[in-house]
């Protein structure tokens, strides 16, 4: 039976870097998000690369109620060994009260609700034929508050959370889970234009040098990675911070992101 990686989102920036990864490792790809004619074209561009691997396309809005199921059903007699959770968006930065209460239930069904459908859906049949991987797109926003992209911060904590626990849960039934955690990624993701930062001081990745590290270490069944030593090492020496001091230099950087608003 043909085994095949399901994508969310790889129509663009880290998804479709990480299409290209696997892509490149010769897997048979499931696509699902909300273009449809950039899924089609993606479709064409490895097809005429690489003849005989096979792309299929689901047009999906996961942020509606039942798209996971939906996807999950569509996807019944697909041998699907490897899940990619990678579609995630963030609302414009400013302060929680001031977001409308729809946008952000929106980005929560989206970031929160169907990874943790699709995790569990696949994840039980995976577990019930004893191997496969998923792969969760979390962020290093997810270890401490994001003033100003709260609600952001927080989904991204949960997919966190979630993926960790449910690594150790899955791990006897041989299936890996890994969060993977990028620093501030070269993508469309930041809509009002890209931080100009210079890259001693935080550098901007590129979304192929963050599928590269992703993948391997899927491969390795790591519990979470963050590709790029710089943003590693900002993570971990953050946590030997006061957490109290960590949260109000976050609320630094929220309100200069927001007064300069590059999201
Ligand atoms: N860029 C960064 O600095 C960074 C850092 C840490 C984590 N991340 C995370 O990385 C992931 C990918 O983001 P990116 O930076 O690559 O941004 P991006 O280029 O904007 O890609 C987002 C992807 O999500 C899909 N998507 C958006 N809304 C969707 C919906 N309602 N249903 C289905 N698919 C949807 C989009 O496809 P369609 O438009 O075709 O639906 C697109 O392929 C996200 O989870 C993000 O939180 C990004």
């Amino acid at each position: 039976m043909t085994e095949y990686t399901l994508i969310t989102g790889a129509t663009s920036g880290i998804g479709y870097a990480l299409a290209k990864e696997f892509a490149g490792r010769g897997h048979h790809l499931i696509l699902a998000s909300r273009n449809l004619a950039r899924m089609e074209e993606i479709k064409r561009d490895f097809a005429a690369r690489r003849p005989g691997q096979e792309v299929v396309c689901l047009q999906t809005d996961l942020s509606l109620h039942d798209a996971p199921e939906e996807l999950f059903d569509r996807c019944r007699d697909l041998a699907v060994t490897v899940l990619v959770n990678n579609a995630g968006v963030v609302l414009e930065t400013g302060r929680q009260i001031d977001h409308g209460l729809q946008d952000s239930m929106g980005m929560l069904r989206l970031n929160c609700t169907a990874v943790m459908k699709l995790c569990t859906l696949f994840g039980k049949a995976m577990c019930a034929r004893r191997s496969g991987y998923i792969l969760n797109v979390a962020s290093t926003a997810a270890f401490q508050p994001m003033p100003f992209t709260a609600l952001y911060g927080a989904s991204k904590a949960f997919v966190l959370s979630l993926s960790e626990a449910m690594h150790l849960e899955l791990e006897d039934c041989g299936v890996g889970v890994t969060a993977l955690c990028p620093g501030l990624t070269d993508t469309g993701l930041f809509k009002g234009g890209k931080p100009n930062v210079p890259g001693w001081i935080y550098k901007m990745v590129s979304p192929e040098l963050t599928a590269r590290c992703a993948v391997e270490a899927m491969y390795r069944k790591k519990l979470y990675v963050v590709p790029y030593f710089q943003h590693w090492l900002i993570v971990h020496v953050a946590r030997f911070l006061p957490r109290s001091a960590v949260a109000r230099v976050m609320r630094h950087i929220g309100k200069v992101r927001h007064k300069v608003r590059f999201i």
